[in-house]
């Protein structure tokens, strides 16, 4: 399973990515907004920062809701750097221009995927990534990782190459789970990442070695 931050923060970035464990970046206008990124020309810079920092791929979201403004803002962010991932919003124009990126190679992210149904279209339109948001279903009652086994299963059955990218991701075991139900990706914070390492016999087991191997190198 592919490990993505989902953060504007270049600090955080930074830290993923000096783990060694980081596949990728996702961003959304609330994520931009949380760090004081605003106005067209920064967050552009800010993206390009981003994709100086990782590797992979960098999913940078248009705000238009038309298909021509979708187009045309998409366009402008894959142009901006060859990790651009163009991420739209799933409603009918978002559908089309997923349909117009995929017929000409540009790689995109459906987000705020609730449904196995929208999943199912996303996929037909030849989106690259899909974002159904767990935690947000997690939040009024819902079993967001249920929606993660059915997307799976759907797309099993076809063959779709569409990858499942399990966002609003809250905290360890949502990434846990995810990987036991095959998401292909899981974006989270840095505290979903770094909660993996915690054990509390990882801690005692290294203080215990590391005392014996004083006592015995005195
Ligand atoms: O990747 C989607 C994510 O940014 C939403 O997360 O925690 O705001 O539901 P959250």
């Amino acid at each position: 399973m592919k490990f993505f931050i989902d953060t504007a923060n270049l600090n955080d970035i930074a830290e993923a990515q000096a783990l060694g464990v980081l596949d990728g970046v996702t961003t959304n206008p609330s994520l931009m907004a949380k760090e004081g990124i605003t106005g067209a020309e920064n967050i552009l810079a800010h993206y390009k920062k981003i994709c100086d920092l990782v590797e992979g791929d960098v999913s940078a979201e248009v705000i238009s809701t038309d298909f021509e403004g979708m187009v045309r803002e998409g366009e402008a962010l894959a142009a901006l750097h060859p990790q651009i991932v163009v991420k739209l919003p799933l409603i009918a124009d978002g559908i089309k221009a997923c349909k117009y990126f995929s017929d000409k190679g540009i790689r995109t992210n459906v987000t705020l995927v609730f449904s196995p149904g929208q999943a199912l279209l996303a996929a037909k339109a030849g989106a690259t990534y899909v974002s159904p948001f767990i935690g947000r279903l997690d939040d009024i009652s819902t079993d967001g990782l249920n929606l993660i086994s059915e997307i799976r299963l759907i797309y099993d059955n076809y063959g779709f190459q569409t990858q499942i990218l399990a966002a609003s991701v809250r905290h360890t075991m949502h990434v846990i789970d995810c990987a036991k139900l095959g998401s292909d990706v899981m974006t989270g914070p840095l505290s979903a990442i770094k909660g993996l390492l915690k054990h509390p016999l990882t801690d005692s087991g290294l203080a215990q070695f590391l005392l014996d191997y004083q006592k015995g190198n005195k």
